[in-house]
C-alpha cells in the first residue's frame, strides 16, 4: 500500500543530510520545500520533492495507492517528545491552588506533597486502571502531533509499584501506534527512606535495577539530581548501576539550583540533560565537549514559575537544544507540543525554527531515535502530520492554545 501526499504547500523539516541533531546557527535554518510531495510505502517515507518531479506513471499497477491532497495544507515530522511522566494515578489541582496562594514547590513536596502524593496514589490504583489513563493520555498527545513519546517511571518509588508503572508502560508500547522508550527514574525518596538514604540508594541499585533489566523494562535510567531530591554521589551511583545492566543515561538536572547534576550527567554520557534552568558558562562549555542533549521543559517552568533556562545563550554558544512536555501531574499537566513551540518563542526567544529543530530531531536524539525519527528523510519511519490549511509554519507557536493539526499519520497508517 502506498500513501501519496501531493500539493503540500509546505513540506517542513526535510533533511536528506539526516543529520543526529542540529546545534547553534544552523538550529535557525530549518529546509522545506514549497508545492511538494511525499510518499509513504511499508511504514517509511519512500520519496519526497517537487510536485512537477512526481512521475505516477512509475507506479506499478498492482500497487494499491491511496492518495491525499494537501492543497494549503503543510506536513511535519511527528513531534518527538523526549521527557515525559505520563503514566499517573491523579491530578494535583489542590497543589496547584495551594501554590497559587502562596506555598512553594519545593514546600509542597517537604510537607509530603509532590512526589510522594502521586505515589501514594499510583501505589494504591490497579495496573488496568493505570494502563487505560495513560492510554487516553497517549491518544490526547497524538491529536496535537506528537509521534515518540519517552515515558517515566517515579511515582512508585517503592519496587513494587515501580515494576507495576514499567510494565504499563511496557504494556503501552506493544499496543499504541507511537513509538515509546521507558525510563527508570529515581524520583524521591520515599518518607520511610528519608533517614536512610544509603538504604534507598542501594534497593535501587542491588534490588530495583536488577529486575527491571531481567524483565527489560527500561531503555533509560534516569535521576532527580537536585536540592532537596537526590545528590551527585548518589545519582552517579544509581546511573553507574543502570548502565552496567545495559541502560543509558539521563538525567533532570538544575533544576531548582546549580546541582551539580550536568556534570555527573555528562560524566556517565547521558544522552540527554533536563530541565537546566541554573546554567552558567561552566555548564555551557561542559555540555560543548558531550554528546548530551541539552534539554528544556518550557512548560515546567511556566506552570512552577521558574526562573528560565538560558536557551538564547546555549545555542549563540553554539549548543544544542531540544524542547519536550515534561507531562506530569505535578510540575507540567500538558503534552501539547505546539503549546511548548508557543513558549519556546515567547518565552526564551527562540525563532520558530529552533522550536522546529528542538521538538523534532533534537528531542529524538535525547530518546536515541534520530536515525529513524524526527526530520523527512528516505527511510525515515512516516511519522507525520498534516495541518488544517495554515498561512507559514510561524503560525502554529503563534496561535497558541490552538490545534492546527488535521491529519496524523503514524507508521505509514492515517489515525
Ligand atoms: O520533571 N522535576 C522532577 N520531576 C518532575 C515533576 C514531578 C512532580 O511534581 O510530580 C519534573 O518536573
Ligand atoms: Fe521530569
Amino acid at each position: 500500500m502506498r500513501l501519496i501526499l501531493q500539493n503540500i504547500k509546505e513540506l517542513v523539516q526535510v533533511d536528506p543530510k539526516n543529520r543526529l541533531w542540529v546545534a547553534g546557527k544552523s538550529m535557525a535554518e530549518v529546509q522545506t520545500i514549497k508545492n511538494a510531495f511525499l510518499i509513504v510505502q511499508d511504514e517509511q517515507i519512500k520519496d519526497f520533492g517537487r510536485m512537477d518531479e512526481l512521475a505516477l506513471n512509475e507506479f506499478e499497477t498492482d500497487d494499491l495507492i491511496m492518495e491525499i491532497d494537501c492543497s494549503g495544507k503543510m506536513v511535519f515530522p511527528s513531534y518527538c517528545d523526549s521527557h515525559t511522566h505520563l503514566v499517573f494515578a491523579a491530578t494535583r489541582e489542590q497543589e496547584f491552588v495551594d501554590r497559587i496562594k502562596g506555598l512553594s514547590y519545593e514546600e509542597i513536596a517537604q510537607n509530603g506533597g509532590g512526589i510522594l502524593n502521586s505515589a501514594k496514589r499510583l501505589q494504591e490504583m490497579p495496573e488496568d486502571d493505570l494502563y487505560f489513563q495513560a492510554m487516553a493520555r497517549l491518544e490526547e498527545i497524538m491529536q496535537t502531533g506528537t509521534g515518540a513519546v519517552e515515558i517515566k517511571s517515579g511515582y512508585g518509588l517503592m519496587p513494587e509499584a515501580e515494576l507495576k508503572m514499567l510494565r504499563v508502560i511496557h504494556r503501552m508500547k506493544q499496543n499504541s501506534p507511537l513509538l515509546i522508550k521507558s525510563t527508570f527514574l529515581a524520583h524521591a525518596f520515599p518518607i520511610e527512606f528519608r533517614q536512610k538514604r544509603k538504604k534507598y540508594v542501594s534497593l535501587i541499585v542491588n534490588e530495583m535495577l536488577p529486575t527491571i533489566a531481567s524483565e527489560e523494562l527500561a531503555d533509560f535510567v534516569d535521576v532527580f539530581c537536585d536540592r532537596g531530591f537526590f545528590t551527585v554521589e548518589e545519582t552517579e551511583r544509581i546511573l553507574v548501576a543502570g548502565i552496567k545492566l545495559g541502560m543509558q543515561a539521563k538525567i533532570h538536572a538544575n533544576e531548582l539550583a546549580n546541582s551539580g547534576g550536568v556534570q555527573v550527567g555528562i560524566k556517565c554520557n547521558a544522552l540527554s540533560a533536563d530541565h537546566l534552568e541554573f546554567v552558567e558558562d561552566k555548564e555551557i562549555s561542559d555540555l560543548l565537549g558531550s554528546e548530551t542533549m541539552p534539554t528544556v521543559l518550557p512548560g515546567a517552568a511556566f506552570f512552577l514559575n521558574l526562573k528560565l533556562s538560558p536557551v538564547r545563550k546555549m545555542i549563540d554558544a553554539g549548543l544544542p537544544v531540544a524542547l519536550a512536555s515534561d507531562y506530569n501531574p505535578g510540575s507540567s499537566p500538558s503534552g501539547n507540543i505546539n503549546f511548548i513551540q508557543s513558549l519556546g518563542c515567547l518565552k526564551y526567544g527562540m525563532t520558530p525554527e529552533e522550536t522546529i529543530h528542538a521538538t523534532t530531531i533534537n528531542s529524538a536524539y535525547a530518546m536515541g531515535i534520530s536515525g529513524s525519527y524526527g526530520s523527512i528523510a528516505c527511510g525515515k519511519v512516516a511519522n507525520l502530520f498534516i495541518t488544517k490549511e495554515i498561512s507559514s509554519y510561524s503560525v502554529i507557536p503563534y496561535s497558541f492554545g490552538s490545534n492546527l493539526i488535521e491529519t496524523v499519520i503514524l507508521n505509514g497508517e492515517i489515525q
